[in-house]
């Protein structure tokens, strides 16, 4: 097993290697090089992340891992190579973009490729990961953490993101201590590995319905870590990538990450974005729910504070407010 995991490792360096050199030293990267140009990546960005480019062949890598004596069915567990039905083994990632995926001590253990616009049917998935495998745990690995670390150390902060072209996007805009998870729900085992290196976690998903049910769903698991969290609003229909390329790096620092809102705050405005309110039954409701939220709070000041914002939004008296919340505390 030992020997299987090198072999799989070393395979995974080579074709890391090779992804890039066919990138930016062949003509049939050429393509590909204007796609992530117009996208925004430098050189220096490409270089550091090592992106590549698998050509669009079917025996591109098969031919050379052949050359090198790689077991062709090691290849195919270690998700470099496939295999069809009739028992043929072909190259798996075809046409796509390629961003390694390293562990925490840096080794390359997988990779993400990524379709160019418009060069396949809309059949095929936009990002094709590598399988799981006994390289690649995908649910206790995290992009980019290797580079992150010492930054995420030094900033006491990390930032979360959903797409590891935000994390490339971020730290191409000076923003280091960025790391996502791979196209997965964040895992506990995730959280622990942040929680090991910083106490506090910005969460920067995407500014849609998904990013903000992936947003709840991550701030239970990092907190049951113990994590502090607090959550960047990133507008309607953008990701942090978008933003970045649009407004840039200071409106990203002044707008997206100094404006994240404790965890309250977010649930609170999640809430009012989920409510359509017509008349007072509605209105009734939705204070009651924030109650609620507010009451899972621990700190008595804290409470205050978010019961007065909630008396004054809804123009009631703060009695009234607090009343209320104690009768939805003794209902529990
Ligand atoms: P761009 O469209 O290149 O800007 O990427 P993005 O990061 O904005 O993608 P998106 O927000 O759609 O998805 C976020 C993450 O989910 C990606 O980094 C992937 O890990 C994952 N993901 C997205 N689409 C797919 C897919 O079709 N298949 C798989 N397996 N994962 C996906
Ligand atoms: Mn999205
Ligand atoms: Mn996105
Ligand atoms: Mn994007
Ligand atoms: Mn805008």
């Amino acid at each position: 097993e030992k020997r299987a995991r090198q072999a799989m490792q070393e395979a995974h360096q080579l074709v890391s290697k090779l992804y890039h050199y066919v990138l930016t030293e062949t003509p049939y990267g050429v393509e590909a090089m204007k796609y992530l140009t117009k996208r925004g990546m430098s050189q220096q960005t490409l270089t550091e992340y090592q992106i590549g480019f698998a050509p669009d062949s079917w025996d591109f890598v098969t031919q050379f891992l052949k050359k090198r004596n790689f077991s062709q069915d090691l290849m195919v567990e270690a998700g470099l190579l496939a295999k069809s039905d009739a028992g043929k083994v072909f190259d798996r990632f075809r046409g796509r973009v390629m961003f390694p995926i390293h562990d925490s001590q840096g080794n390359v253990i997988g990779f993400g490729g990524r379709l160019l616009d418009n060069t396949k049917p809309k059949s095929q998935p936009k990002y094709l990961n590598s399988p799981e495998s006994l390289l690649f745990n995908k649910s206790a690995t995290l992009f980019n953490l290797h580079r992150a670390r010492p930054h995420i150390r030094k900033r006491k902060q990390v930032l979360l993101f959903e797409g590891y072209v935000d994390v490339v996007s971020a730290w191409q805009a000076g923003f280091m201590q960025g790391v996502a998870t791979l196209g997965t729900a964040l895992t506990e085992q995730q959280a622990r590995i942040l929680r090991r290196n910083v106490d506090s976690v910005v969460l920067c998903y995407d500014g849609d319905a998904a990013g903000q049910e992936a947003t709840s769903k991550a701030i239970h698991v990092l907190q049951q870590a113990g994590l502090v969290v607090r959550v960047a609003p990133l507008p309607q229909g953008t990701d942090p990538d978008d933003y970045i390329r649009q407004h840039g790096a200071e409106a990203f620092s002044q707008q997206v990450l100094l404006q994240a809102m404790p965890v309250t705050a977010f649930r609170l405005k999640h809430l009012r974005s989920q409510y359509v309110i017509n008349d007072e039954t509605d209105k009734t409701r939705l204070i009651a729910k924030a109650v609620e939220i507010i009451n899972e709070l621990d700190s008595p000041v804290e409470r205050d504070l978010y019961q007065r914002q909630l008396a004054e939004e809804y123009s009631l008296t703060l009695g009234d407010l607090k009343w209320e919340s104690k009768r939805a505390y003794k209902q529990q």
